[in-house]
């Protein structure tokens, strides 16, 4: 697999210590945000004094830390939301341009793509996005944590397959940018994660449950 030379720059914003994006082509300087929440100036202002294009939304999911700067971010530009169907009930963008996106859709950026990953656990219809060698993982993957299963539309079991069967098959070397900053890492390689998060340690799916549910 190639790797793909889009820059990603984060940004820690908010009461719940979220992280949001901005994913860049630096070939044509086309940029999208991921889960734009909290202080959307901060990203309008990255944009402007860089010079860049928005060219679309990315949503990891619905839940409000996460989509809360959505319609300033539209008022701005009125872009396209790539957005998994089933979590646009948390939050209706006030917006009809959403490009509904499923596992393995790729979103084009520039010259570039970013693969839509089903991701669900923490929510029914979570994604997370890759693009090699980076996974924005929102809520699915923490660094040393995973995200919460006790939520309306949580599943204990999708998480166990999110983390183990999708996360765990991409190269070892994938740098994952979590939903929220839970650790004293901003990020870190799968490599390192299989040693340091205890529910990647997890020997089985019975072991992942009984961590998870805080036993
Ligand atoms: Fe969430």
């Amino acid at each position: 697999m190639s790797i793909n030379p889009l820059k990603i720059i984060q940004f820690e914003l908010g009461p719940m210590d979220n992280f949001a994006y901005i994913i860049i082509c630096e070939e044509t300087n086309n940029c999208m945000i991921v889960d734009p929440a909290w202080d959307p100036q901060k990203f309008i202002r990255t944009i402007e004094q860089n010079s860049l294009t928005l060219s679309g939304i990315l949503l990891t999911h619905g839940h409000h830390d996460h989509t809360n700067g959505v319609n300033q971010i539209l008022n701005y530009k009125n872009c396209p939301i790539y957005y998994s169907i089933g979590e646009i009930k948390f939050e209706p963008p006030k917006t009809a341009n959403i490009a509904q996106v499923k596992h393995n859709d790729k979103v084009k950026l520039g010259n570039q793509t970013i693969a839509v990953l089903a991701t669900p656990g923490h929510s029914s219809d979570h994604i997370s996005f890759y693009t090699n060698p980076n996974l924005i993982s929102g809520d699915a993957l923490f660094i040393d944590g995973c995200g919460r299963c006790d939520l309306p539309s949580s599943n204990i079991e999708d998480m166990y397959h999110t983390l183990f069967n999708v996360i765990l098959s991409l190269p070892e070397e994938t740098l994952i940018h979590p939903g929220h900053n839970y650790s004293d890492k901003k990020t870190d390689t799968i490599k390192n994660q299989k040693k340091t998060n205890r529910f990647l340690r997890s020997k089985n799916k019975k072991e992942f449950i009984r961590k998870r549910n805080g036993f």
